[in-house]
């Protein structure tokens, strides 16, 4: 077993977000206070730090488990987590605006334990605001210490990420997915911004091309395993817990990855989810229970479980490879854990 992936003693994966938070939190508020005011509206609605009458709040604002990843990234290869402060606020910035966008796509109404953006303020204001945010992030990015190369790494993150969720939304209306072309979307539409988000806090330590390479595979992998899970939440998940909705990707005949395992199983209740999941329009009634049965029986439960955890070894790896700092490298492992075991 590689060094990274030995169980190393160390801060817990809370005490690790809460020291990135801690980080993260004062630069990223500014930043956001930088936008004018009908956008901040909106942004800072959507991150939980206002309610709909824009007055103070305590939302959830969620994991934050990117910028994360860019600082822990910055200290992996030697450097200091403050020097990828920047790019840790821009890529949390791009996650958010991919998150605005996401709702509208998906229709869905609540998302951090309160209503989605635009279910409040209206799909333009949402969609707007998703714009800002991402104009911003780069901005943040660029005032801060970084080279072309960092540049780089997000917006080629950011323009997968979009590529990822075209192939998501086009999937909704096909019936031949191959669980190959599903796994590509999902890397697009995830993997890629963990990927980016560690390449940057690499580049922001100072690391060498070898070392940005490695740890952007490392997140590249775990983006996979993060969405993997994400989905079996989409389905088996408690909306008490996730504060997103459960069974919506269900409705809107998502081909998402334990669904097309399904689907591709070659079993008597892929065939029938098959069956279950063909015309258009969203499925009602007791449809989306009944795809859920039918996705658990067909195996996609326990392969989208095993999955994860093949996509976790395969990125401590990477990590490992990468000839991290020990300290670093037992943060990443931490989080990286956690993200397969999550719950939310
Ligand atoms: C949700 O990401 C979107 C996906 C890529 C699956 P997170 O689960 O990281 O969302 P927050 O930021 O913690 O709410
Ligand atoms: C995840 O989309 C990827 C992006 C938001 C870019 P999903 O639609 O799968 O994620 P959730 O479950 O709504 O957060
Ligand atoms: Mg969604
Ligand atoms: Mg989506």
């Amino acid at each position: 077993m590689s060094a990274a992936q030995e169980a190393v003693p160390g801060r817990t994966a809370s005490e690790v977000l809460g020291w990135s938070r801690a980080l993260l939190d004062p630069a990223l508020r500014a930043a956001v206070r930088g936008l004018p005011p009908e956008t901040r509206r909106v942004a800072e609605y959507h991150f939980g730090w206002r309610d709909e009458q824009g007055r103070p709040a305590e939302g959830s604002g969620g994991k934050a488990i990117r910028p994360a990843l860019t600082l822990l990234a910055a200290r992996a290869v030697g450097g200091d987590p403050a020097d990828a402060l920047p790019a840790a606020v821009a890529v949390e910035l791009a996650h958010n605006f991919s998150l605005l966008h996401d709702d509208v796509m998906d229709g869905d109404l609540t998302r951090r334990h309160q209503a989605t953006a635009w279910s409040v303020f209206g799909v333009n204001a949402a969609i707007l605001a998703g714009d800002a945010l991402i104009a911003l992030a780069y901005e943040t990015l660029a005032d801060g210490p970084v080279s072309r190369e960092g540049l780089r790494a997000l917006s080629r993150a950011v323009v997968d990420l979009v590529e990822g969720q075209s192939i998501d939304m086009a999937f909704e209306r096909r019936t031949d997915v191959s669980l190959a072309e599903c796994e590509a979307m999902a890397a697009g539409k995830t993997g890629a911004l963990l990927g980016g988000a560690c390449a940057l806090g690499a580049s922001c330590g100072g690391g060498d091309a070898a070392q940005v390479a490695r740890l952007r595979a490392f997140g590249e992998l775990l983006g996979l395993a993060f969405q993997v899970v994400d989905d079996l939440l989409g389905i088996w998940g408690d909306p008490a817990v996730t504060g997103k909705p459960v069974h919506s990707d269900l409705v809107n005949r998502k081909k998402s990855l334990p669904v097309v395992a399904a689907l591709t199983s070659g079993t008597a209740a892929g065939a029938a989810l098959a069956e279950l999941y063909r015309g258009e329009g969203p499925l009602t009634g007791s449809g989306p229970a009944r795809a859920a049965e039918l996705i658990g029986l067909a195996g996609g439960r326990d392969w989208g479980e095993a999955r994860a955890a093949e996509l976790l070894d395969a990125a401590l790896t990477e990590l490992d490879a990468a000839t991290p700092d020990p300290v670093a490298a037992a943060d990443l492992h931490t989080l990286a854990t956690l993200v397969t075991a999550r719950d939310h």
